[in-house]
């Protein structure tokens, strides 16, 4: 691909942060062929969605969105200009074939195993070779993290770093089983060396990321497999690295050295997002999840053993097939019994190819509307129970963001809170200690000492 100067990209991205991760690194791709991020799609000579296959609600998005983005590409013809318009991720993974017959302006569309050949695939639609629409779903066998470009790792203050992908879980409900792969590990060296370029370009904070991320298995330093454990108390030792959070986990993956890290590593955030989906031991056999409700109370048990302070966040499914009253009523009790500082919960959707989508005891759509209103209106009065704790609390505060009214500034506490301050734009990228004065749904508010404010 030639290297032209000022092209303008446009990438829109669904679903999880792996996908966020997956943007960053496109856009780190294109960036020496004269790419450059903009947040419109019109006048854009390269369009990419990254999409997420989850539920069906997030199928359906990108479809309407191409819809939205196709005259801009007919402006753009009209001018005489191209516009390259990509579909990405896990819905480009799963429907290939499809999306190119659905919406022939279509020119490529690759799943995330393959975007590091994004070069060569623009070269081949703009003509090069001949074709001028292009599928790419393979699993190669060269890992894409082998050939991505080691520049540009600036991230700012908070920073993600994908050490895991893929998942041989196969929870009968989900599609990540099918549209990531099975369970890759990158190799311990590797990772460091990430972690210390994103804290070389400013990063305090590095969230490490997988599907399946304590199932983390990679090639240490001594030639043998580590664990997540071992790897954050390795990743904790990086000067400048302030904190350190990993997600999403699986509470079968949650062994005793990861949770003795919990305990021992101040870097290591006290907040832990570790999904159970269900109370109800039935339906979590039905799901494979293979755990009941009482491990996961076990666990927790053993992490608030190991870091007292620790504070957790959840995903939960309503109305998987099958759910009867008193199985969602085991799913409030278990809610009641941890008490979460928050939480995500969905209606169960049937996705095309996995085993739930076959299964009988179809929950009808009030009735699982109706109890995700309920979980919801208990999980928000949790988290706002939570919040209205902190006030009074000085906490360290990493700000990385303007907020939107004047003088605000924006950044998370320990427990993963949005916490809002007035104070200067020279203190974004610092951890300051703040004063909490209020606590509601969503987030806190506070003040710094006037001095360093200023
Ligand atoms: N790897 C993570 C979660 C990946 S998907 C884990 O193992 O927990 C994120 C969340 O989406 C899941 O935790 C689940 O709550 C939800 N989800 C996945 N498939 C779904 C489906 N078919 N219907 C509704 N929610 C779903
Ligand atoms: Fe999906 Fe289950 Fe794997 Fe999570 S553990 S990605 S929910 S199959
Ligand atoms: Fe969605 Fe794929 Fe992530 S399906 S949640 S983008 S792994």
């Amino acid at each position: 691909m030639s290297k032209a100067a000022n092209k303008k990209l446009y990438i829109k991205t669904w679903g999880c942060q792996m996908n966020s991760y997956d943007s960053g690194r496109m856009a780190d791709i294109l960036s020496p062929f004269g790419y450059k991020c903009v947040d419109s799609p019109v006048d854009a000579d390269m369009v990419i969605l990254n999409t997420c296959h989850i539920r069906e609600k997030a199928t359906d998005k990108v479809f309407s969105d191409l819809g939205r983005i196709k005259p801009h590409k007919k402006a753009m013809e009209d001018q005489g200009k191209k516009m390259l318009i990509a579909v990405a991720g896990c819905v480009a993974q799963a429907e290939g074939d499809f999306i190119l017959e659905r919406a022939p302006y279509v020119d490529m569309v690759f799943g995330p195993q393959t975007y590091h050949e994004l070069p060569e695939m623009m070269a081949k639609v703009t003509g090069a070779y001949g074709e001028n629409r292009i599928v790419n779903t393979e699993f190669p066998a060269e890992s894409k993290f082998d050939s991505l470009p080691e520049e540009h790792l600036s991230q700012g203050p908070s920073a993600f770093l994908s050490i895991q992908e893929g998942c041989d879980k196969f929870c009968t409900f989900c599609v990540v089983p099918y549209t990531r792969g099975s369970e890759f590990s990158r190799s311990v060296s590797e990772i460091i060396d990430e972690a210390k370029k994103l804290v070389d370009g400013g990063a305090k904070e590095i969230t490490l990321l997988g599907q399946n991320v304590n199932a983390f298995h990679g090639e240490g330093p001594d030639g043998h497999t580590w664990g997540l454990g071992q790897l954050i108390e390795k990743t904790s030792e990086i000067n400048g690295l302030e904190r350190i959070r990993y997600t999403t986990s699986h509470p079968r993956d949650m062994d005793d050295e990861l949770i003795d890290v919990h305990g021992r590593i101040d870097k290591l955030m006290p907040f832990l997002h570790l999904p159970v989906q269900s109370g109800s031991d039935r339906i979590l056999e039905a799901m494979n999840r293979k755990h009941t409700g009482d491990h996961y109370r076990d666990i927790i048990a053993k992490l608030r053993k190991a870091r007292p302070d620790l504070a957790l966040s959840s995903d939960f499914i309503v109305g998987f097939p099958g759910e009867t009253d008193e199985d969602f009523e085991d799913t409030l009790q278990l809610v009641r019994d941890i008490g979460f500082a928050s939480a995500y919960s969905f209606k169960y959707s049937a996705r095309p190819g996995t085993p739930a989508a076959n299964m009988q005891g179809l929950i009808r759509d009030d009735v699982a509307s109706e109890r995700l209103s309920r979980l919801q209106a208990l999980i928000n009065e949790q988290q706002l129970d939570f919040n209205r704790k902190t006030a009074g609390l000085t906490l360290p505060v990493l700000f990385d963001r303007k907020g939107k009214k004047p003088g605000q500034i924006l950044g998370q506490s320990p427990w993963n809170q949005s916490v809002y301050v007035q104070g200067n734009e020279r203190l974004l990228g610092q951890i300051i200690n703040v004063e909490i004065t209020e606590g509601f749904d969503n987030s806190l508010t506070g003040s710094i000492e006037t001095t360093i404010a200023a």
